[in-house]
């Protein structure tokens, strides 16, 4: 396969093996302490050149394409403390991944639920403007830090202007409601939508064993006590459907053949479990908001704790993957 990128490629800037390799239905997604049981970079390089030797350029380019993308390129860095205290934030090496396969350079990108700013860090390391949107005072000064730690421009924007503000170069931090941020917008401003949305009342779960891990480290378990906040909405059905808001918000915001990636887990409530992922799926599709399930890749989360629920009475699943949910729009 030709390393060129293929002139009729319109959506991203990689190789077709580079694109055959991220369709991939599953990555890893490591922590960065569990590194040590794979090979540093002088010892992979090594590697391919002896292999290179024994069964030829093009061979060894094949198998070592396979093997650094299942296993070396899905290593997330360690969490930085001002990120740790967010209750639930994903890994902007993964985003990052998604990002580069949907985009090109100076494209644009929405996240509607940007917490502590990971898909804006993410566009900052692949040279994407992103715009994020955050409810929450607290986790929008933890965006505006981190992004200031690394040396990044952002600039703080009301959702009206926010394209404005993209215009300049910078990321785009939007301190709002996403339901009304979203309405303030022109239809298809963004080429890219990537988010991990609020687990309903998930983390408000009391007895949880990582709500108890977190308190005794006197971190937040919870995104906060807003009315507004979708993580505090009683009924599941209720919660659903606000989400369905600013999902259709989304579609219409998207560029029409773009993708939008939802990453969640699924989870248990009580005795149910919920497919939350399959939930997703149904609900985005039944908005007529010309949103098409694509398919779905999950990240396998290998590097997580195992806590011995339910041992030995009944089977509790130990959840250590998520998924990305991706959708086009038609
Ligand atoms: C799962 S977290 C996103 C974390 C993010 N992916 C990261 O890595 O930091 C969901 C976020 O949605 C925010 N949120 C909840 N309701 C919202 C709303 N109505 N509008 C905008 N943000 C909201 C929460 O405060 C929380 O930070």
């Amino acid at each position: 396969m030709s390393e060129q990128i293929d002139p009729k490629n319109q959506l991203n800037e990689l190789t077709n093996r580079e694109w055959l390799i991220e369709t991939k239905s599953f990555w890893r997604s490591m922590a960065e302490e569990r590194l040590c049981a794979w090979p540093d970079a002088d010892t992979i390089e090594r590697f391919g050149a002896w292999l290179a030797q024994e069964i030829g350029e093009d061979e060894a380019a094949e198998a070592l394409g396979q093997l650094k993308s299942s296993v070396l390129e899905s290593i997330a860095p360690p969490r930085d403390e001002l990120k740790a205290t967010h209750p639930a934030t994903f890994s902007e090496r993964d985003i990052g991944r998604l990002i580069e396969f949907f985009t090109r350079r100076g494209e644009r990108v929405l996240d509607p639920f940007v917490g502590a700013g990971s898909t804006l860090l993410a566009c900052r390391q692949t040279d994407r403007i992103g715009v994020g949107i955050e409810l929450i005072e607290r986790w929008a000064e933890v965006t505006r830090q981190r992004l200031e730690a690394v040396g990044a421009h952002c600039r703080t924007s009301a959702p009206a202007e926010a394209l404005t503000a993209a215009a300049l170069g910078t990321q785009v931090l939007v301190h709002a409601d996403a339901r009304e941020a979203l309405a303030e917008l022109p239809d298809e401003c963004f080429d890219f939508v990537v988010t991990s949305p609020p687990y309903w009342r998930i983390l408000r779960k009391r007895g949880d064993k990582a709500e108890a891990e977190r308190t005794s480290r006197g971190l937040p378990t919870h995104y906060s006590e807003a009315d507004e906040d979708l993580g505090n909405i009683e009924s599941y059905e209720a919660f659903l459907e606000q989400l369905g808001t600013v999902f259709a918000h989304c579609g219409r915001l998207l560029r029409r053949r773009r993708y939008m990636c939802v990453v969640v887990a699924d989870f248990r409530h009580g005795p149910q479990f919920h497919l939350y992922h399959a939930d997703i799926a149904r609900l985005v599709e039944g908005l007529d908001a010309d949103l098409q399930l694509k398919g779905l890749t999950v990240l396998v989360q290998d590097s997580k704790n195992l806590y011995p629920l339910g041992v030995p009475h009944a089977f509790v699943s130990n959840i250590h993957h998520q998924f990305v949910v991706i959708f086009q729009r038609m």
